[in-house]
């Protein structure tokens, strides 16, 4: 019997250059090797860390392993997490590491990739440009727009509605209520107060939206981490096996509702160029008026012969629309999520002096909600900022890859040598619980956001910190992210959230009636996971 000597040798080769690659180079040689693992697993497989993101269940676990093992951990072979500024949020966010595709295989609404999920650096960037400007402090300080949105939306929808429930002694469900306000907010701003959403007005409308939203996160997993795996489930017909029909009838059913409003914003911004005048100034769709005309200058000056502008319009209208879904659906989630947090630690009784020093500071300004005296106010911007750190919106897991010969990790956990194309990341969650730079970092403690010379001013006995700790905190702190991805909307978002804690604050006082529901989903989005559908279930008291 011949043996078959050629295939048997190929076999043997082939296994064993398997097992120098998934083994011996993964275990010993690769430099990733040199970095400690999060579980016994993870130099040889993706499996624990997988199951724990499919679970939403990643933030807890990393953040584990970065208490047990220092400011660097391998989460799979190929994948790490850094947890330092030094060698890690400012190296890797600051630094310009890529996006890689996990962010458009799961973010690409009509087809098309907004600004978040652009891998490629330079089309992001230009994207950027057209957008930073309808964003910045000072533009949103000195908008009218802005300035009359954030009045009505309060003194005709937000206060209005909780004095009606106050008079009836009932609890309010406040994850719900914010939702609605910080929707109506950025909608406002982006498409104009009469075409955007109007959920403070329509609750139950509202209700069943954020229902339907917040239900699909759970199933992102699969498109984003498994992008092979789904796509060859689907090419089978068992894609509903994965992600079941109804999370695309709702993600067509949401695409399908902004792009109503993108239409509307569209013919209120023709009428008013057809009619030569504005119209009311907080019905100007800003946003969209800003990255629709920006987009059509792009299109004009490229083409010597240059479309007709409606044709250039339609062009541009789903790109639009993908951008503008992605603003509204990011601006709601992240602040409502921030708002609950925050009255919830604002209504516990062991906190009940920090709401009486809030209504002290809000006082003096007599039911003004002007955006620079808000903005002001310490006391205000350290309930949040405390909030913000304690309960970051998005706690974790945003990913970046490598370049070749990468340098990461600090101090004597420095890992030099890293081969290009790792998964690398940061959690805010972390960076937020360093005890070094946040003494006692699970306490919420508003004070630390204080100087210490502000303290002889606060009758409590906490500590403030001094300039220097300050400086050393803004470095650490990462709700809003860092470098050229950073979030877009942070000061709108600070904005809106310091209108609706003065309009709030300002008319009532809250106690705590229920906040079992108030632990953190551990996935990308943080929001509290509820207890027997409620969430944040608060008395208001009329001041
Ligand atoms: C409390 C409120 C908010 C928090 C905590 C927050 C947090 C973040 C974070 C951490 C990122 C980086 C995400 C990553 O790279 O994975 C981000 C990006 C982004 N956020 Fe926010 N955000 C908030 C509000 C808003 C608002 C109001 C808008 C509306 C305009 C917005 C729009 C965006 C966009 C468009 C990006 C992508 C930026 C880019 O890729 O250059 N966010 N946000
Ligand atoms: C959109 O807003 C304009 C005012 O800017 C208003 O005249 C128009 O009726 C609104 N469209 C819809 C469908 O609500
Ligand atoms: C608020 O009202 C008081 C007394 O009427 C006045 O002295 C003070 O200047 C007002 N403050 C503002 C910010 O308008
Ligand atoms: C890799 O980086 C190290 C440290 O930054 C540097 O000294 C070295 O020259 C680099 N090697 C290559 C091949 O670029």
């Amino acid at each position: 019997m011949a043996l078959p000597i050629i295939p048997l040798a190929a076999l043997v080769l082939l296994f064993s250059l398997a097992l120098y690659k998934y083994f011996i180079h993964a275990i010993y040689l690769s430099p990733l090797s040199r970095i400690p693992s999060a579980h016994w697993s993870s130099s040889l497989s993706a499996l624990w860390i997988q199951n724990k993101r499919r679970q939403q269940k990643e933030t807890l676990a990393v953040h584990d392993a970065h208490v047990r093992l220092g400011p660097i951990v391998r989460i799979a072979p190929n994948d790490i997490s850094v947890n330092s500024v030094d060698g890690g949020i400012r190296t890797v966010y600051a630094g310009g590491y890529e996006k890689g595709d996990w962010y458009y295989n799961a973010f690409n609404n009509y087809g098309i990739m907004p600004m978040f999920s652009m891998p490629d650096h330079g089309t992001h960037s230009k994207r950027k440009r057209m957008l930073s400007n309808v964003y910045a402090k000072s533009t949103l300080q000195n908008s009218e727009a802005m300035n009359t949105i954030t009045e009505k939306l309060l003194n005709e929808d937000l206060v209005p509605r909780l004095r009606e429930v106050s008079k009836k002694g009932e609890p309010v469900e406040f994850y719900n209520v914010f939702c609605a306000a910080a929707m109506d907010f950025v909608a406002a701003y982006v498409f104009g107060l009469k075409n955007a959403s109007h959920f403070l007005q329509e609750p139950t409308m509202g209700a069943k939206f954020f229902r339907d939203y917040k239900a699909r996160a759970a199933y992102t997993f699969w498109p984003q981490d498994m992008p092979r795996f789904t796509a060859f489930m689907s090419k089978l017909g068992l894609g509903h096996c994965l992600v079941p029909l109804w999370v695309n009838q709702a993600n067509q059913d949401i695409e399908a509702w902004l792009i109503a409003m993108c239409d509307k914003a569209e013919q209120t911004l023709q009428h008013a160029e057809l009619e030569g005048k504005k119209g009311q100034v907080e019905d100007y769709p800003t946003v969209y008026a800003h990255l629709r005309n920006s987009l059509l200058k792009e299109t004009q000056t490229k083409s010597s012969t240059s479309p007709p502008a409606s044709q250039a319009v339609d062009s541009n209208r789903l790109a639009v629309a993908s951008e503008m879904l992605d603003h509204t659906l990011a601006g709601f989630d992240t602040s409502s999520i921030a708002l609950t947090f925050l009255t919830y630690e604002l209504s516990l009784p062991q906190h009940a002096h920090w709401q009486r020093k809030l209504q002290a500071e809000l006082a003096p300004l007599n039911g003004s909600r002007d955006a620079k005296s808000l903005d002001a106010l310490p006391i205000l911007h350290a309930i949040l900022m405390e909030t913000l750190r304690l309960h970051a919106s998005i706690p974790g897991n945003q990913p970046r890859i490598t370049p070749a010969n990468a340098t990461l990790g600090a101090d004597r956990h420095t890992v030099t040598g890293l081969p290009p194309n790792v998964r690398v990341q940061a959690q805010a969650w972390s960076l937020h619980r360093n005890p070094d730079v946040f003494p006692d970092p699970e306490a919420w403690n508003p004070a630390r956001w204080l100087e210490r010379s502000e303290r002889s001013e606060l009758e409590g006995n906490e500590n403030g910190s001094t300039p220097e700790q300050l400086r050393e905190m803004q470095r650490w702190f990462w709700a809003f992210g860092s470098g050229g991805r950073m979030c877009v909307g942070s000061n709108l978002a600070m904005l809106d959230m310091k209108a609706i804690i003065a309009g709030i604050w300002g008319s009532f006082g809250t106690v705590l009636v229920d906040g079992r529901g108030m632990v953190h989903n551990g996935g990308y989005v943080a929001e509290p996971v509820g207890w027997e559908g409620k969430f944040c279930l608060v008395r208001l008291e009329e001041l």
